[in-house]
């Protein structure tokens, strides 16, 4: 007897070879800030500013996972998972930002990669994930030039050490909330609000990737490098010329001023007549919009949630709590509560969203392959009498996105994995430990570990390669 095997595949299954993973940040999980010659990053110096964090937690010791790597790879294991996006610690192979790798540092990551590969779990390196070394900050920061020199030298550095293990390479996570949120809503490390040094800082972000990935390519280029963006689709209530302006103000802050240098060797020329008068161009040299298009071989996105926009109605204009201030040069521009259910971040849920994301990158970009490399949710959790941690809400947000992932594929988009935010609970930056993304809890008093519900759905999800 034939059999069809197409028969016997359920119609919801993903392309083979498909990444299940989850995603992880090195200052959100390791802890052992003071261990093996670590320096200090800006969100040490931040967390340890009063009122800076929600009850002042920091990540001292966060999940400890410099000291329990081994127990969080066993349970990806457990769970199935074939991939593993975490961040390395720039502050643990350069404390002062610049100089020769850190014996310490390096061997740190290297017995979590060898754990990994032991474990039959692909590594997937993002180089900077927000922990900038405070000496660089200290220097200036991502607003000067000089920093995306001492990234590349530092990404160049730490590719050497790791290639022959690790053949995926993300430059940033989230380079908008590095400047935006870092240097003009002052929200996150280095809590600076200005808001021009955070569109020169947007610049030598994205110099830095480029510059990091014509190197690394030139050493390997047999291996694959890419970016991670937060994306949204970016939606308003009218056909209202000041509303559709709102929207395409937004839009660009938040995508194209992103995408379009990476994809297209251009800032758009909106975004340029929006910026300039706030921040002047001085800091792009003859070159640099070349150097940031170095091509890419893939393109992570981060997706949580859509923006509904709208121009700021008169008699709101004062009301300065709705208006964002990382928003430079929209901050009239008002946020609006379509009234979906949220997450506890106060996000609404959208998983159409993340399809629109997709595809507009397919459509408008002709982008590389696509990974969603961060996308998940927080809830209120908690250990039941049972001993075990129920939470459907995950479930259902994780599907419903997992199928407008399976949608958009099936309509002609390329993507190729897919990452949960997160593997364990952890610091939720300026939120502390308030807020709960994991889908394995952490009780941080004694570090123990719970797969929650979520995990073992996920499990069921990475062993079917679909949902059911
Ligand atoms: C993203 C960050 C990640 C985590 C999630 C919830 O913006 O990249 O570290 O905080 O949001």
């Amino acid at each position: 007897m034939t059999i069809n095997s197409a028969e016997h595949l359920a119609t919801d299954a993903f392309p083979s070879g498909f990444l299940w993973g989850t995603a992880t940040a090195s200052y959100q999980i390791e802890g052992g800030v003071d261990e093996g010659g670590r320096g200090e990053s800006i969100w040490d110096r931040f967390a340890h500013t009063p009122g800076r964090i929600l009850n002042d937690d920091t990540g001292d010791v966060a999940a400890d996972h410099y000291h329990r790597y081994r127990e969080d790879v066993a349970l990806m294991g457990e769970l199935g998972l074939n991939a593993y996006r975490f961040s390395i610690a720039w502050p643990r192979l350069q404390p002062g930002g610049s100089g020769p790798l850190s014996g310490d540092g390096l061997g740190f990551y290297e017995r979590l990669v060898e754990e990994l590969l032991g474990a039959g779990i692909r590594p997937w390196v993002t180089l900077y994930h927000w922990d900038l070394p405070q000496a660089l900050e200290d220097a200036g920061g991502w607003p000067i030039r000089d920093t995306a020199l001492r990234f590349a030298d530092y990404a160049v550095a730490i590719h050497e050490r790791l290639a022959d293990r690790v053949a995926d390479w993300t430059t940033l996570n989230e380079p908008w909330c590095s400047a935006f949120l870092g240097y003009a809503s002052g929200h996150h490390a280095p809590g600076r609000t200005e808001p021009a040094a955070s569109i020169a800082a947007v610049h030598h972000l994205l110099l830095g990737h480029g510059m990091a990935v014509a190197a690394m390519r030139s050493a390997r280029p047999e291996q694959r490098y890419g970016i991670t963006l937060n994306l949204y689709p970016v939606t308003t209530v009218s056909d209202d010329a000041d509303d559709l302006d709102a929207a395409r103000r937004v839009d660009g802050l938040s995508n194209r001023l992103f995408l379009d240098p990476v994809l297209r060797g251009q800032y758009p020329d909106d975004m340029r007549d929006d910026l300039e008068p706030i921040a002047g161009s001085e800091f792009i040299a003859n070159g640099d919009a070349e150097s940031i298009a170095a091509p890419i071989d893939f393109l992570g996105v981060n997706y949580y949630s859509r923006h509904v926009v709208r121009a700021a109605r008169a008699d709101l204009r004062s009301d300065s709590a709705r208006h964002e201030p990382a928003w430079v040069g929209a901050n009239d521009v008002e946020k609006l509560d379509t009234g979906k259910p949220k997450t506890r971040m106060g996000w609404e849920i959208d998983a159409t969203g993340l399809y629109d994301v997709l595809r507009r990158l397919t459509d408008e970009y002709d982008a590389p392959p696509l990974y969603v490399t961060e996308n998940g949710a927080a809830f209120v959790d908690e250990v039941t009498s049972d001993g075990e941690v129920h939470d459907p809400d995950r479930v259902a947000y994780i599907d419903a996105h997992f199928r407008a992932a399976k949608q958009a594929i099936d309509d002609g988009v390329d993507l190729r994995g897919y990452f949960v935010w997160t593997l364990i609970d952890n610091f939720e930056w300026s939120w502390g430990f308030d807020r709960r993304f994991g889908v394995v809890h952490v009780d941080f008093a004694t570090q123990r570990r719970t797969i929650k519900d979520s995990g073992r759905w996920l499990a069921g999800v990475a062993a079917a390669n679909g949902v059911k």
